[in-house]
């Protein structure tokens, strides 16, 4: 087993990268016409192995999306799902998004669908009561983690949540009980970019204050 870091062992360079990597991280939807590194992806892929999740369930269920066929069932589904944005009917701005995320579907070459299985939790019943999520929210938790390491590896993501996910689960044959959480497109990013798209199109701004409720 590989040993650990000491507590308090990441030095102030390391703090420093990191928050430079999530200050730089992006949605990525303009990918380079180029392979992804395997062996940089498999390492990549252990952040879901590493990831929290409810009661250690480690609800995640990967789908890599490899066949023409397939490939061309989740772009088809995405143009169903996003009809009205794509043909103009919708705002500019998800107009433009619908566009642009489509491109990246269409040419990312390396494309993963990730599921929560519910029957993670079968083993020893999860009490989900209270929030009702906790499985889906682990999952995200694994892709946050991978999303980190594919771009410390100079690798893009783009999440793709707007896909009729019914029609996703019969195209790539799943069990109906799998709920998606996200369509993920990887590959190296087309250019650099320091704002989310979002805000450099000059539909939204990230808010670099974070209100915090004292009761
Ligand atoms: C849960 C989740 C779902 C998302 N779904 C979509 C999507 O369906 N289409 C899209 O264009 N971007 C999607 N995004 C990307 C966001 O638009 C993007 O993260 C946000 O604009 C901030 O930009 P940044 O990631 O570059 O900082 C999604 C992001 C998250 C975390």
């Amino acid at each position: 087993m590989t040993k650990l870091a000491a507590f308090g062992q990441f030095s102030t360079a390391f703090r420093n990268d990191f928050t430079e990597l999530m200050r730089w991280r992006r949605d990525v939807r303009k990918f380079q016409p180029i392979a992804v590194n395997p062996l940089a992806l498999e390492r990549c892929l252990k952040a879901f192995t590493l990831a929290p999740s409810v009661s250690l369930t480690q609800p995640w269920r990967l789908v890599a999306v490899k066949s023409e066929a397939a490939r061309a069932a989740v772009v088809g589904n995405f143009k169903t799902f996003n009809i009205s944005a794509l043909s103009g009917q919708d705002g500019e701005a998800a107009q433009s998004f619908a566009a642009q995320k489509l491109k990246g579907l269409e040419d990312a070459p390396v494309q993963y669908a990730v599921l929560s299985d519910p029957a993670a939790s079968q083993d020893h019943p999860l009490d989900l009561s209270s929030i009702p999520q906790v499985l889906e929210y682990s999952v995200a938790t694994a892709i946050m983690q991978f999303w980190l390491a594919l771009r410390a590896e100079g690798i893009g993501m783009g999440w793709v949540s707007r896909l009729d996910q019914a029609q996703l689960k019969a195209d790539l044959d799943l069990p109906s009980s799998w709920a998606l959480v996200g369509y993920l497109c990887v590959g190296y990013p087309d250019h650099d970019a320091s704002e989310p798209e979002l805000q450099t199109q000059g539909y939204e701004t990230r808010d670099a204050t974070l209100d915090i409720l004292d009761r």
